[in-house]
C-alpha cells in the first residue's frame, strides 16, 4: 500500500482547502476524485505545483467500476470522503441528486473500499481508514436553551440534505459494525472561509453587499449557526485521521454561535470600513428580510469537547479574525469570483430569490 490518500469532492469548498492544507503539511500523495458539479472548481487547487504528489481524477463516486479501478491503481492508505451535494436550499428544490450522491454514492464508495480493504495484508488493514465527513445538521434543531449536540445526541434530520447525510452516516456506522471496515466520522458545524461557493450565506452577503444588491435574510434572521473557519476544520480532519479511534465519531465546532442577522451586520460593518466607496454605503441599508426557508432549523450548536479531550484539537481562529480574513480573501480574488458567478450561478440566484 502506497502512502497516498484518496480524497473525494476535493474540488469543492472544504475539500480543496483540505488538499491545500494537507499538501503543505504532509509528504503523502493525494488523489482527488471529483465529478466537478457546479460546486467543484479546479481553480481552487491552482497553487499546487507540478512537483507535488497530487493527481486529479474526474469521476463520480456512484460509478462503482471507476471507483474500483481507482482503488486498485492508487492503493490508498485512507479515504477522506467529502463528495456530496451540500446546499440545503437546493435539496428543497430538487432532492434527487442528494439521495443519489450522498446516500448511493457513499454506499458505492463503502462497497469498493470494503472489497479493497479485504484484499490488504493484516498490517495494511490495520492502518487503513475511511474518514467520512458529515454535518451537525443530522441532529436536527435545538431550542434556545438546549445543550449543544454531542456525539450521542439522537439523529433527527429535517431537510432532504440532512436526511441524506444521516443516511450516509448510518451506512458508515454499519460498515464498521458489520464488516469491521476501519471508519471514522466527523460531524462539523457551519464552515466559512476562502473558496466557498457564493450560494451560501457568508460569501453571498459579501458579494451582494459589494455590488449594491439586496442581502436576503430568511425569516426573522434569528436562526443560530455555530461557525468554524475552514482551516480549523481541515486541521481537525487531519487530527482525526492520524489519531482518531477506529469506529468513533467526533463532533467539530467553533464554539461560536451567532444569529444570522448578526453575521450579516458584522459583514456590513467590516465592508463599510474596508470598501467605503462601494455603490451603497452603509452596506446595512441593503439588508432585506425574505420568505423563510421551508422547515428552517432554528439553532445548531456543537459540543466539541470529545475531540478536544481525546485528540487535543480546538479551533485557533475566532469568528472576528476569521470573518475579516474571509472578506479580505473575497476582495483579493476577483477573477475567482467573476468565474464562479457567471452562467448557471445566475440561474440559481434568479430561481431562489425571485
Ligand atoms: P461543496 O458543495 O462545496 O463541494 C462538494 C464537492 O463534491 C464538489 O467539488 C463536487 O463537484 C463534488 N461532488 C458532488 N457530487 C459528486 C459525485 N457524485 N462524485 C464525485 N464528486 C462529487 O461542499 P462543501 O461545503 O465543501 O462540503 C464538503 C463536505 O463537508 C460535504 O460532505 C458536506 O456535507 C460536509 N460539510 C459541509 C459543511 C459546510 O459548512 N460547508 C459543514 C459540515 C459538513
Ligand atoms: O451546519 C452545517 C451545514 O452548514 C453544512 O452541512 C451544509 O453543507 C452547509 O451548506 C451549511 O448549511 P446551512 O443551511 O446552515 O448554510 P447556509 O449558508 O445555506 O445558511 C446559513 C444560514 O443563513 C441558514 O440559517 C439559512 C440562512 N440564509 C442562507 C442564505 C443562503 C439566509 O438567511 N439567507 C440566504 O440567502
Amino acid at each position: 500500500m502506497e502512502t497516498t490518500i484518496l480524497v473525494t469532492g476535493g474540488a469543492g469548498f472544504i475539500g480543496s482547502n483540505f488538499i491545500l492544507h494537507w499538501m503543505a503539511q504532509e509528504k503523502t500523495g493525494v488523489v482527488n476524485l471529483d465529478k466537478l458539479t457546479y460546486a467543484g472548481n479546479l481553480h481552487n487547487l491552482q497553487s499546487i505545483s507540478a512537483e507535488q504528489p497530487y493527481q486529479f481524477v474526474r469521476g463520480d463516486i456512484c460509478d462503482r467500476d471507476a471507483v474500483r479501478e481507482l482503488f486498485a491503481r492508487c492503493r490508498p492508505q485512507a479515504v477522506v470522503h467529502f463528495a456530496a451535494e451540500s446546499h440545503v436550499d437546493r435539496s428543497i428544490h430538487g432532492p434527487d441528486d442528494f439521495v443519489r450522491t450522498n446516500v448511493n454514492g457513499t454506499f458505492a464508495l463503502l462497497e469498493e473500499a470494503r472489497a479493497y480493504w479485504a484484499g490488504l495484508s493484516a498490517s495494511e488493514q490495520e492502518r487503513f481508514r475511511f474518514l467520512h465527513i458529515s454535518t451537525d445538521e443530522v441532529f436536527g434543531s435545538l431550542g434556545a436553551d438546549d445543550p449543544p449536540f454531542c456525539e450521542i445526541t439522537q439523529y433527527s434530520p429535517n431537510s432532504p440534505y440532512s436526511a441524506s447525510k444521516a443516511g450516509a452516516d448510518h451506512l458508515v456506522r454499519a460498515y464498521h459494525h458489520t464488516y469491521g471496515l476501519p471508519t471514522l466520522t466527523t460531524n462539523c458545524s457551519n464552515n466559512y472561509g476562502p473558496f466557498q461557493f457564493p450560494e451560501k450565506l457568508i460569501p453571498l452577503v459579501i458579494l451582494n453587499a459589494r455590488n449594491g444588491k439586496p442581502l436576503p435574510v430568511y425569516g426573522d434572521g434569528q436562526n443560530v449557526r455555530d461557525w468554524l473557519f475552514v482551516e480549523d476544520h481541515c486541521r481537525a480532519i487531519r487530527t482525526v485521521l492520524s489519531r482518531g479511534k477506529n469506529g468513533e465519531t467526533y463532533n467539530i465546532g467553533g464554539w461560536s454561535e451567532k444569529r444570522n442577522i448578526e453575521i450579516v451586520e458584522t459583514i456590513c460593518s467590516l465592508l463599510d470600513e474596508m470598501c467605503p466607496n462601494d455603490p451603497v454605503v452603509p452596506h446595512r441599508q441593503l439588508i432585506t428580510f425574505v420568505k423563510d426557508r421551508p422547515g428552517h432549523d432554528r439553532r445548531y450548536a456543537m459540543d466539541a469537547r470529545k475531540i478536544e479531550r481525546e485528540l487535543g484539537w480546538k479551533p485557533q481562529e475566532t469568528f472576528e479574525s476569521g470573518i475579516r480574513k474571509t472578506i479580505q480573501w473575497y476582495l483579493q480574488n476577483d477573477p475567482w469570483v467573476k468565474e464562479v458567478t457567471a452562467g448557471s450561478y445566475r440561474q440559481w440566484i434568479a430561481t431562489q430569490y425571485s
